[in-house]
């Protein structure tokens, strides 16, 4: 998809050419800087009442009379915010999928000029709009026919406008990989097809990938992600992915996700409502290569290394039973209780190996804890760290890239609940205060670097009848990167 920016006035939209103008206007009336072509159109479609001034509201003119475009959608944002802006693009968007239209002029309405935010939201939204899953479903309908997207802004901001297209452009980039690996169903998207995508995406953009097979592991002494992944029959991979845009002696960003490829629960085994929803349960693997992706296409000058264990959690014959007690890389012992709380068995390990690059900060995403969307629902995703610089800077990503994220307690007293008599913690703890529990599980084998710990359980997929990945948290994750730039 291509996202340009063009010079020129709200006064002189009449002017635009494209297949289709989107007008995006906040505020209760029109701003007498508008064009008065479509000021007349408009003002005629309020006082019929085809037309109100209300967020969500959005209006089709076929063929408007002293325009050059043969489509203008008109949408109201209400509030004066990016946030809104985003949102009446995607409601306007809605009223031009299906139709012929192939490139689409975005313009404000107001006075007040659009700007690098604006041309990131604008990026955001016309990607979700135009994008269709087909990989597994040949009769799928022809994808929107979106190709070409122009932001009309006025010369002051052209910069600023060109600079938000370009990262818009690498964020939407990588959602839409993070998306397609984790719409792929369980049988297709295995840990030996997402060990092969990440090579391929290291080959594609620059970034060194190594994938490491189970021997290799093992060499390692990755006993508590080895424990998950022995009653599957597919082989289990560690996959290592390095960015280098600065000097080797630079500490790099950690990013880790958790890539389970379907969770069953193993010998603890989930109801079988939803369960192909598992097949979700890489979305943190899949949003931190979607993130490489981004970072790769915007060469930021950091270093940044993705790590990812991916298996499968299954119930077979040499599966892991509850009660086993495993020797993590760390050296720690621990006492699988339950087979289901896999995520944070595979985390240990690579959080551990995480050491090796003496990283400034290590974020780890995961779809954790079925108990942290019972928390949050599926708007925020969970922030877990006792660091407090660090959870403002992931805030501050956060509201930036709009990818909410809510941050969620992580006191001490909170670890009591992992002790067992026979190893040195148990993987679970009581069902009250999962999220968390889960969280300070991972945090005792974080001693030895900032972290933070993202739990996307509720976030990374939507379930029912628009029931598909997200590509969530790759915006908030590449703004969170991007701000270690100086
Ligand atoms: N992948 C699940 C968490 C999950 C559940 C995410 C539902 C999204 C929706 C995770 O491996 C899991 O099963 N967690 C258990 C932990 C429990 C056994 C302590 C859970 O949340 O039930
Ligand atoms: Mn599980
Ligand atoms: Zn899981």
């Amino acid at each position: 998809m291509d996202f340009r920016h063009q010079i020129a006035s709200a006064g002189t939209l009449s002017s635009v050419a494209a297949d289709a103008l989107l007008v995006v206007i906040h505020g209760d009336a029109i701003d007498a800087s508008l064009d008065p072509a479509v000021a007349s159109l408009i003002k005629d479609a309020v006082s019929l009442g085809d037309f109100q001034f209300k967020a969500g509201r959005c209006w089709y003119v076929h063929r408007p009379a002293g325009l050059k475009v043969a489509r203008l959608v008109v949408a109201a944002a209400g509030a004066p915010t990016v946030k809104a802006f985003k949102t009446a693009v995607a409601s306007g968007l809605g009223l031009l999928k299906g139709l012929g239209v192939k490139h689409v002029a975005v313009a404000s309405g107001n006075a007040d000029e659009v700007g690098e935010q604006h041309a990131e939201a604008m990026a955001t939204a016309a990607a979700d709009a135009a994008y269709l899953y087909r990989d597994t479903k040949p009769s799928a309908p022809p994808a929107p026919a979106f190709a070409k997207f122009t932001l009309v802004c006025g010369k002051a901001h052209a910069r600023d406008v060109q600079r938000g297209l370009a990262r818009g452009a690498a964020i939407v980039a990588g959602v839409g990989f993070a998306r397609s690996l984790a719409n792929r169903p369980g049988n297709h998207c295995t840990p030996s097809y997402l060990g092969e995508q990440a090579k391929k995406l290291g080959k594609e953009h620059g970034i060194k990938v190594e994938v490491l097979d189970r021997k290799a592991i093992e060499k390692i002494g990755m006993g508590s992600f080895l424990a998950v992944s022995q009653g599957s029959a597919e082989p289990p991979r560690f996959i290592v992915a390095r960015y280098e845009g600065a000097a080797k002696t630079q500490a790099p960003i950690v990013l880790v996700g958790k890539g389970i490829t379907f969770d069953t629960g193993g010998i603890s085994i989930k109801p079988s409502a939803e369960m192909d929803e598992m097949k979700y349960d890489m979305g943190g693997a899949a949003s931190v290569l979607g993130t490489m992706r981004a970072i790769a296409e915007l060469k930021p000058k950091l270093n940044v290394v993705a790590l990812i264990p991916t298996c499968e959690n299954m119930p077979g014959g040499a599966a892991v039973k509850p009660g086993d007690v495993v020797t993590s890389l760390s050296g720690q012992t621990i006492e699988i209780l339950n087979t289901d709380a896999e995520g944070r068995l595979i985390l240990c390990d690579a959080l551990t190996y995480a050491e090796r690059f003496k990283p400034a900060v290590v974020v780890d995403v995961a779809t954790l804890t079925g108990a942290c969307v019972i928390a949050l629902g599926h708007h925020n995703s969970g922030l877990f760290t006792a660091d407090d610089a660090l959870a403002d800077q992931l805030l501050a990503a956060s509201r930036e890239a709009l990818d909410p994220l809510w941050r969620m307690p992580l006191d001490e007293e909170y670890d009591e609940a992992l002790k067992t008599n026979f190893a040195d913690m148990a993987n679970v703890g009581p069902r009250a205060g999962g999220a968390i529990t889960a969280a300070m599980f991972l945090r005792r084998f974080t001693g030895k670097y900032r972290w933070a710990h993202v739990d996307v359980a509720g976030t990374a997929w939507k379930s029912g009848a628009q029931k598909g990945a997200t590509g969530r948290p790759v915006p908030l994750l590449t703004h969170f990167v991007l701000s270690h730039e100086s």
